[in-house]
């Protein structure tokens, strides 16, 4: 058992009693004393000692609900009670026909009061609490097993690691996970600068991110929760007559619900609600696909019953897809932050499900040849589930004319490749290119970089228009270099300017880490420069090593040797601080900013600390992700490649290679039994 240092643990403390308090004060009380970033830190700081003293995250850690040990895969999981589906209909006269055959089940003359829902486009997901902590999560599955999805169901935060209040001795929630539109657009925008395969809606995106082995990626993904019913219990009943009543319950436990939501006496207030909510649908922050009816007296829905596999006493009530028919006017080309070239279908504005849409993102060349797409074409557009508007098919009128794919870029007329086996081309002109520039100047700010406050993306465009910041260091002179002319500038006023000047004298300090994601180089995303940071610390040994690293150098090999750092990536990562213009960007951006070292909690009375271990071949008792991770909670370097700095190497079953050039090196060799002895020393 590891000790824990007790400077650790009082900061531990500390910190975990914090966050109990924000949440408090966010979740039930409205009003949030701190902004989303700086509790952001706290959480991630409490995560970060959990990780070196895993003992610390028990059950009343405020990190059990996000964050987890890893799952070494999906078990399979038997539903208490099974997990429905809903019948569906489409029209008016659909909607009468349910409640007819509701009375006549019933036979009854009078209306049925039912609660009106939204129907939120996600997954469904049943949660286990006993004694009021959360103990399991499944997803839906066949309806009688689903998929073991604990761990990653601990990384969101809307749902809560232990209930309120009283609760029987064990109770099933059951309620939907999905993404805001504007978490699963910036999803797919850092994807596709990492290329990697899009989402292709916030649905897709929240299935993707849940069912992911390794629990830190879905704690990286904003994923979200709404409860809307309940399976199986142990113990009374709580949740009272009704489905309003139901719903109370699982309020005071602290769930969050679908809202808006009402109460609906007669056909006429159903019909009210689903076109109110289908006006209100395209200014919701998540995607709906209908609202639901459910009868709202439980009495009555235990004598209503079921049918088949949905139950006679709810039913789904779709909206219609969104399209509509326009013209394509024009494509246009929108240049990246790392230079690819995003082709945008200007449309002849149309109003699509009550959203005028005037613009159809094309994803890039191959798109437009796979719907054989041509300027001047007829185009059905559409907006099923997603924000951005899609363009789902083509016809030709007389004056439709193919689109040229441009070989130079729009900005800056540099010339535009697509290199083998890429579907974006890319902009070769770097920092030449104005809409580079200005699209990594707001990525230098943004939330998970610099978090500048107030810096949005007009304020960057008006300032770099101006000259005003042309390069990242030029934000941390603007003060100096203003002289009140900031406090003069239309829409903005003394208050406002001395805001933006404190926000930016707040970040003069960052982590490696963040500053790293800051640079915007191609393909270090938030955990690659994470992994980064880890292992080399501080940025001067970082950029040494960097300038060192010529092909079949030592500096080279020891950064592909990193695992996650693969050949593209290095080459990348060593590109841009090669490149003579990067150096004096970073020079002069050096001079006004501290860059902390990597600063995690390591535990130094580890067998493994400071160890660089490879794992090869296949493991029986823990897979290969949590044996990763177990490594580097415990201080170790985990390494894709055996060098002679290896310390160990963890061979499995069928290790290959890496096994052989270990013996070669004369590295330690342990079986997996004898790293499990290691480990629990
Ligand atoms: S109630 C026994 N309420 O829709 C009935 N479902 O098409 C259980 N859904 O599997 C479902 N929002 O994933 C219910 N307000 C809501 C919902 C909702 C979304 C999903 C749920 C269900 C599917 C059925």
């Amino acid at each position: 058992m590891t000790k824990i240092d007790p400077i650790v643990k009082a900061e531990h403390t500390t910190i975990a009693e914090q966050i109990r308090h924000h949440d408090r004060l966010y979740y039930q009380q409205d009003a949030p004393e701190i902004d989303d970033s700086a509790y952001d830190r706290l959480r991630q700081r409490l995560i970060e000692i959990e990780a070196r003293f895993p003992a610390l995250a028990d059950a009343a850690s405020p990190s059990q609900n996000i964050g987890a040990a890893p799952a070494a895969g999906f078990n399979k999981i038997r539903h208490g009670v099974p997990m429905l589906s809903l019948g569906n209909c489409f029209t008016d006269q659909d909607v009468t026909d349910f409640l007819t055959k509701i009375q006549r089940f019933l036979s009854i003359d009078n209306d049925v009061a039912l609660m009106a829902e939204l129907k939120i486009d996600g997954l469904s997901c049943s949660l286990c609490y006993e004694n009021n902590l959360l103990v399991q999560a499944a997803t839906r599955g066949d309806g009688q097993e689903g998929e073991d999805v604990t761990a990653n169901i601990r990384t969101i935060a809307d749902i809560p690691a232990q209930l309120n209040g009283s609760a029987p001795a064990m109770v099933e929630i059951r309620g939907e996970i999905f993404m805001n539109r504007d978490d699963f657009i910036a999803l797919n925008q850092n994807r596709a600068e990492k290329n990697e395969n899009l989402f292709a809606n916030p649905r897709n995106a929240a299935a993707g991110s849940l069912r992911q082995l390794d629990p830190t990626i879905t704690a990286s993904r904003p994923l979200k929760f709404f409860a809307y019913g309940w399976g199986a219990m142990d113990g009374d009943d709580p949740y009272g007559p009704t489905q309003q009543t139901a719903r109370q319950k699982l309020k005071d436990w602290g769930f969050i619900l679908n809202e808006p939501a009402r109460l609906c006496q007669t056909g006429a207030d159903l019909m009210a609600f689903y076109q109110e909510i289908n006006h209100l649908r395209a200014a919701l922050e998540f995607d709906i696909d209908g609202v639901v009816y459910k009868v709202n007296d439980r009495g009555l829905q235990d004598r209503l019953g079921f049918v088949s596999r949905a139950p006679r006493w709810a039913i789904a009530h779709k909206f219609a897809a969104e399209q509509a028919e326009t013209f394509l006017e024009d494509i246009i080309i929108q240049v990246g932050r790392t230079g690819a070239l995003t082709p945008v279908a200007i449309l002849t504005p149309i109003n699509v499900g009550g959203v005028m849409v005037s613009r159809a993102t094309l994803h890039n060349q191959d798109e437009i040849a796979r719907k054989d797409i041509h300027i001047g074409d007829r185009v059905i557009v559409q907006r099923a589930g997603d924000v951005i508007p899609q363009i789902v098919s083509a016809t030709r009128t007389e004056q439709s004319r193919p689109f040229a794919f441009p070989t130079h870029c729009p900005e800056c007329d540099s010339i535009a490749l697509r290199e083998a086996d890429e579907a974006v081309t890319r902009c070769t002109g770097g920092l030449i290119c104005p809409a580079q520039a200005v699209e990594r100047l707001k990525h230098f700010v943004s939330r998970n970089a610099f978090d500048i406050e107030g810096l949005g993306e007009k304020i960057i465009v008006e300032f770099w228009n101006d000259h005003l910041v042309c390069a990242p260091a030029d934000f941390f002179t603007l003060e100096q270099r203003d002289h009140g002319q900031l406090a003069k500038r239309p829409g903005w006023g003394a208050q406002s300017a001395r805001n933006l000047f404190d926000a930016i004298e707040k970040r003069r300090t960052i982590s490696l880490d963040r500053f790293l994601y800051a640079l915007g180089i191609r393909q270090i995303g938030q955990t690659t420069a994470k992994i980064l940071a880890r292992n080399y610390g501080q940025l001067e040994i970082m950029r040494h090593a960097l300038a060192n690293a010529t092909p079949d150098s030592e500096s080279w090999s020891d950064l592909t040797a990193i695992e996650g750092i693969g050949a593209t990536i290095a080459t990348d990562l060593v590109g841009f601080f090669a490149e003579k213009q990067n150096q004096i960007v970073l020079e002069n951006l050096l001079k006004h900013i501290k860059v902390n070292d990597f600063n995690e909690v390591v535990d130094h009375s580890s067998p493994v600390a400071g160890k660089t271990i490879v794992f090869t071949g296949t493991m029986e008792k823990m897979s290969r992700i949590e044996a990763k991770a177990r490594a580097e909670a415990m201080g170790a370097k985990v390494a894709g490649s055996v060098s002679a700095k290896t310390d160990y190497v963890v061979a499995g079953l069928e290790a290959g290679s890496k096994l052989k050039k270990a013996r070669d090196l004369g590295v330690t060799i342990l079986d997996e039994d004898q790293w499990i002895d290691l480990i629990r020393a």
